[in-house]
Formats: C-alpha cells, structure tokens, sequence
C-alpha cells in the first residue's frame, strides 16, 4: 500500500463527512423551528459545555475574542488597569485585554512548555510593580494599577496554574484563562491534590470555537466559563446589549452572541471531544516515539502535572524555515505559531518594548514549527512526516540526489 505524500496540516473535512447526519439533523431543526438566535439549542450547549469544563457556568457567545473581552469586563477589570500576559500568543488575547479598556503588559514565558513563566511573574511583581499610598500595585512601566492576570493554555497545554494562583492571591489580581486552545486540557494541582479542568480554574475562563480548534464551529463561536454566578450573568448582559429583559438596557453591551445553530453543531461535536483529545495525544506520543534521540528537534514538554490536548504539535529546530520548506516540497503542511511575539508587531511598537524584553519568546518564537495534528492523522502519514523531518535535520536533504534515493527507501519501508 502506498502512502499518499499530501498530508495537510489539519483536515477539516474527515470529521464532518463522518457526522454528517448528525449535523444536518441541527440544519433541520433550526429550520423547522426558525430558532435562530438563543433558545433551547444554545442552552443545552451551554449546560454540556460547563458540565465538560467542570464549571458551573457556560456563557456561549459568538468567539473566543469576545468570550474573553466579556470575561475580563464581568470580572471587574477596569478602564486604565494593566492586564498581565504573554507575548507568545495569538493577538486575540491582547485584543481583548485592549477592547476591555485595559493595558496588557508582557511577562517572558517557560522556556520548555511555551507558556507564562511563574518565576518570570514573580519576578515582574517584585521588580517591575511598586504599591501606591493606598497599597494598590503599579506598574513602574505604565504607572497604571496592575489588577489581572491572563495565562494562555497555548497549544492545548495548560500554564502552571498553582504558582499563578499563589502569587495572584498575594498580589490581589484576578486570573482569568485563555483556553481557546485547551478544551478538555488537566491540570494536576498540587495545592489541592487533583486533577483539574482548563477553564476551572480562574476567575473565569474564555474558550474559542473557530473551526481549526479541538472543538470546533462550522463558522465562529466561543463561550467564557466560570463559577461565580455574578460573572456569568454580567457575561450574559454584555452579550446581549446590555439588556436582562428585552428593551431594559442596564449597560450598553455588545451584539456577542452565540447562534442556535452553531450551539447545535457544537453540541453535537462536543460527544466527541474526548475521544478526539484521547487520539491527539496517543498522535503526539508517536511523534515522542518517532523524533526521539534526534538532538536537532526539540519535541513538546509535558510536566508530570499536565495533561495536554495537543490543539498544535510544536517542535523547534534551528533552521525552522528550512524544515518548513523542505516539508513542504514533500507536500507536508506545517505551520508557525506565532512567528512573531506581540511584543515586537507592529500594532503594539506604541508599547515601546524592545525585543530583548522578552528573550525567551522572541528565540522560541523564530524556532518553532508546527506538524500536521489531528485526531484522524494517521500512523502512516505520522512516519512520513518524521522520516522527513529526520531526513532534513540529518543534512541528507542537502544533497539532493542521494535524499531522493534515501526517500524513496525510506517510503518503502513504511508502505
Ligand atoms: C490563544 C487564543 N486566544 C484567543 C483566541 C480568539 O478566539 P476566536 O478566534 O474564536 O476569537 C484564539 C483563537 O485563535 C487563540 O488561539
């Protein structure tokens, strides 16, 4: 049997083919009972969305943006504070520090899980941060009150959230997730002797539901999550103009919400979710297995307390943009994720960080490279892609001649 050298960094279209009766069935229903926006399909999301999280809440709304714009407004961030994150992320998550009236402020992430470093945090807290008159703590950058802090789940692994916990209860700031990445993602905390859920954890936490994520949309969703019913039903006003009752606008709010039908397709997804988490991980256990012993590939980390849901499968190599290029040739779909921190794009140089700021995310961030994952990945196409992935690091690819015969033997061998 040979094995198609095609192999997309994502496919989409597998898992709908296979649910397609299922998901039409959602089209029907929504048709038939013209329930567009809100009603029973969004609140049975809602419930088994929360249920899953291991909250008691589940906002749905209509992208992780605004999931975590509303998150971080429910939770009383205010106009002028400094938000707390990392530069190794998508911009949403400093956009929605930004359209929340916020200030985000960089803190340098872990050098081997790629999220936010508790030392660094630390670090920024002691020497970075001063307390006013009134004890309040501020930003020696900004000058502006430090009141929240934003860890990103990034790649389906979760951040080190007891040290985070700790030094937001002595620093008074309110923690909220981004795991837009991380739907299912534990979490082993040792302060309280359990497995926890991604989004369990803050305050409250923002999931997004574009199509590429673990669960997916077939357009845009998102939901926020928590436990404290005051932020929830805050969330559920700024989702919806501002109103509880219709027509009685407390606050002006925002057209954020989820429709009934991508509530439907979702809850129909979501009976899959953790088969699908379980088979990204066994995916990412092979790439362990396949990349090891190779000292030009630097494989994920995952500490004895997490349990990853590998959103992306990230290694790092030095030459990234060769390995990409070669893959590529070899018709391997791959990815960057983020090619450049936050703190050096342009729509943030008002910011004035120089790229030395943040070292750790600005190296990792010209090294990494994303392998093909998903949960219908299969072991042959696995191989093919480590055999080049090994073929280019070991400089064979370099000599073109001999790299077409070793590819071609090496093909042999797993056809
Ligand atoms: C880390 C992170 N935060 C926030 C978002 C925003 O989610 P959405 O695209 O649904 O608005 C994403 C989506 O890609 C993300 O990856």
């Amino acid at each position: 049997m040979s094995v198609s050298r095609n192999i997309p960094f994502l496919d989409l279209v597998t898992p709908h083919v296979v649910l397609e009766n299922e998901l039409t069935e959602v089209f029907r229903k929504a048709l038939r009972t013209a329930g567009f926006i809100g009603g029973p399909m969004v609140e049975e999301f809602e419930t088994a969305f929360a249920e899953f999280c291991s909250a008691e809440h589940a906002v749905a709304v209509s992208s992780g943006t605004d999931a975590l714009r509303f998150a971080l407004i429910a939770c009383g961030i205010r106009h002028g504070d400094v938000v707390l994150t990392v530069p190794h992320t998508f911009i949403a998550t400093t956009e929605a520090i930004s359209q929340a009236g916020a200030l985000p402020e960089f803190v340098d992430i872990d050098e081997r899980t790629y999220n936010l470093s508790v030392e660094k945090l630390q670090e920024y807290l002691e020497e970075k941060c001063t307390r006013n008159d009134s004890g309040a703590l501020i930003s020696l950058r900004s000058n502006r009150p430090v009141t929240a802090v934003v860890p990103v789940h990034l790649y389906g692994q979760m951040a080190d959230m007891d040290g985070i916990l700790e030094l937001a209860e002595e620093y008074g700031l309110t923690v909220v997730e981004d795991a837009c990445q991380a739907h299912g993602a534990e979490y082993f905390s040792r302060r309280l002797n359990r497995w926890m859920k991604a989004g369990s954890m803050g305050r409250a936490a923002a999931f997004s539901f574009y199509p590429g994520k673990n669960l997916g949309a077939c357009g845009e969703a998102g939901a926020a999550v928590t436990n404290d019913s005051a932020v929830a039903a805050t969330m559920r006003v700024l989702r919806d103009h501002g109103q509880a009752h219709k027509y009685y606008h407390d606050v002006e709010g925002y057209n954020g919400r989820l429709d009934a039908i991508q509530a439907g397709l979702l809850t129909a997804k979501l009976a899959h979710l953790a088969d699908w988490n379980a088979l990204r991980r066994e995916r990412a256990a092979e790439y362990n297995r396949l990349l090891a012993g190779n000292d030009a590939v630097v494989c994920p980390f995952e500490p004895s307390w997490s349990r990853a849901v590998y959103h992306l499968y990230v290694v790092r190599t030095e030459d990234r943009d060769g390995m990409m290029e070669h893959l590529k040739t070899k018709g391997i779909g791959t990815g960057i994720h983020y090619p450049v921190p936050l703190h050096m794009q342009k729509a943030y140089a008002w910011l004035q960080y120089t790229p030395m700021d943040l070292p750790v995310a600005r190296r990792v961030a010209s090294e990494i490279v994303s392998l093909p994952m998903f949960p219908q990945l299969t072991a042959e196409q696995q191989a093919l892609v480590a055999e080049e992935v090994l073929i280019f690091t070991s400089g064979i690819s370099h000599k073109p001649v001999e790299a077409a015969a070793t590819v071609a033997s090496l093909a042999e061998q797993t056809a």
